[in-house]
């Protein structure tokens, strides 16, 4: 176990972005209640997760992390969760074949509904009122009452977040996710798109490999690998008493995982060295996210690391950078190059989004695409600059025909952001946007492979 730490000793630090619960009594019996619900994950697969996320720190594979900007009790349906877990499939399998690497696949998922705000208030028409901050703490309706912190929210977050992890794991190892059933991923709106009908070509020449496989004796039947995958979950663990009525100690090892997901993250709003975010993240021993925007400096990211990850475990933390498309080259270079200094084994993902937000002329929220791709090439640049490996992305992404980012083959315009606007927080690349950045990435990481002499291989298609 850490050093002076248990699950609640972040109480004692300062803490940022954390609600005020006007009902004391109220908090702590919900807090009682969730001690008491079955975890949500195990420790077991978190380490598995961890151990994956090792092979990407090491530049043996890639990591692929989506979903939801923020997850709400009203959009709660299956056909949602089916979808977006679709499109992951897909760019899963535009990444591994595209560019001869295993990708781990990791949903911003059952659980991604805190949310840190940049403003304490909204006001509206002259009205303030106390900012929306994610379903598992108020009501996005603007009202009063609505707005004031409901610690029985986290409940039925809890409840969602298992309905959803038991739909996502049926799917994951139930025959939705077997290679066969490729073309069925590919929904119609996607297909009728440039990179939809690009897919369909990889499609049908992975067939071609299937059949010829299936021909030795090689079937999806036989071989479980290309039947099933394995799919993760995440969130920011934003909510603290949420995060520690969820920790658990893992019979088998003796130490704490929080099993509210497989890895929880830490936001660029509460990264704070002393701060309460860090303590809780510093004791579990799942692996963790921490955001990197473009303030962070080099020896504060070292001191993070040594926080996070003090005895240097290949696969504990992945950096999730997210500075914005103008300012990655000018600022990546040096926290990697600290990093690599310093001898650190973390992985690198690049999140190119959350730098990247602009407000329409008509007042929506949006990102342009090209910014998001901007984004990625330049981190992938510093990379290969440095001769470190580009890790991962972190997308908010849905499997729905949404109209909330500009751009893209759909050639989405600012008048028709309007059309389908649904998101509860950030705007999300729609099912096509996010085949066209997987297929950008299968690019650069080919590029990246061979620029390395690493042999392209098609090991763990599935898997
Ligand atoms: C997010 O991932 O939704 C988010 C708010 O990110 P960040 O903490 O990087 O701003
Ligand atoms: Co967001």
């Amino acid at each position: 176990m850490a050093r002076d730490w248990s699950p609640q000793s972040w109480r004692s630090k300062p803490i940022r972005q954390a609600p005020t619960y006007p009902d004391a009594a109220a908090l702590a019996a919900v807090e009682t209640q969730l001690r008491h619900c079955p975890p949500l994950v195990f420790a077991g697969e978190a380490r598995r997760l961890k151990a994956a996320l090792g092979r990407v720190a090491n530049g043996e594979a890639f990591l692929l992390q989506g979903g939801d900007c923020a997850e709400s009790f009203a959009e709660f349906h299956p056909d949602s969760i089916r979808d977006t877990f679709k499109v992951l499939l897909q760019m899963a399998i535009v990444l591994t074949f595209g560019a001869g690497c295993p990708v781990v696949k990791v949903g911003r998922i059952a659980g991604q509904f805190a949310k840190p705000r940049s403003a304490l208030t909204e006001t509206v028409d002259g009205r303030e009122l106390s900012c929306y901050r994610g379903d598992i703490i108020n009501d996005i309706v603007f009202d009063e009452a609505a707005r004031v912190p409901d610690p029985a929210r986290m409940l039925r977050a809890y409840n969602q977040s298992a309905a959803t992890l038991n739909l996502l794991r049926a799917f994951a190892q139930g025959g939705f996710a077997d290679l066969q059933r490729m073309h069925q991923w590919n929904q119609e709106f996607v297909a009728t798109s440039p990179q939809g009908a690009r897919y369909e070509e990889l499609a049908t020449r992975i067939d071609e490999t299937l059949a010829f496989m299936a021909a030795c004796g090689l079937t999806s039947q036989a071989v479980p690998v290309l039947r099933e995958t394995e799919f993760y979950t995440s969130h920011d663990a934003l909510l603290l008493p949420y995060e520690e009525a969820l920790t658990r100690v893992d019979s088998l090892s003796g130490e704490c995982y929080d099993c509210s997901a497989h890895l929880p993250w830490i936001g660029e709003r509460t990264r704070q060295l002393d701060g309460a975010h860090v303590e809780f993240c510093r004791g579990i021993r799942n692996p963790v996210g921490l955001k990197v925007g473009p303030t962070l400096k080099p020896d504060e990211l070292i001191r993070l690391i040594d926080a996070l990850n003090p005895d240097d475990e290949a696969g504990r933390l992945t950096l999730i950078v997210r500075m914005g498309a103008d300012k990655v080259g000018a600022g990546l270079p040096a926290l990697v190059r600290a990093a690599k200094r310093e001898g650190r084994r973390v992985v690198w993902s690049c999140d190119p989004m959350h730098g990247n937000t602009v407000k329409s002329a008509n007042g929506y929220k949006t990102r342009p695409f090209d910014r998001v791709l901007a984004d990625i090439r330049s981190f992938f640049d510093v990379h290969r600059a440095e001769g470190t490996h580009a890790g991962g992305i972190h997308v908010e992404m849905t499997g729905k025909d949404v109209t909330e980012c500009t751009g893209g083959a759909q050639a989405i315009t600012e008048d028709r952001l309007g059309d389908r606007y649904h998101t509860h927080c950030d705007p999300r690349l729609n099912g096509s946007q996010a085949l066209e950045l997987a297929f950008l990435v299968a690019e650069k990481l080919k590029a990246e492979r061979a620029a390395r002499g690493t042999p392209l291989r098609v090991t763990a298609v599935a898997g």
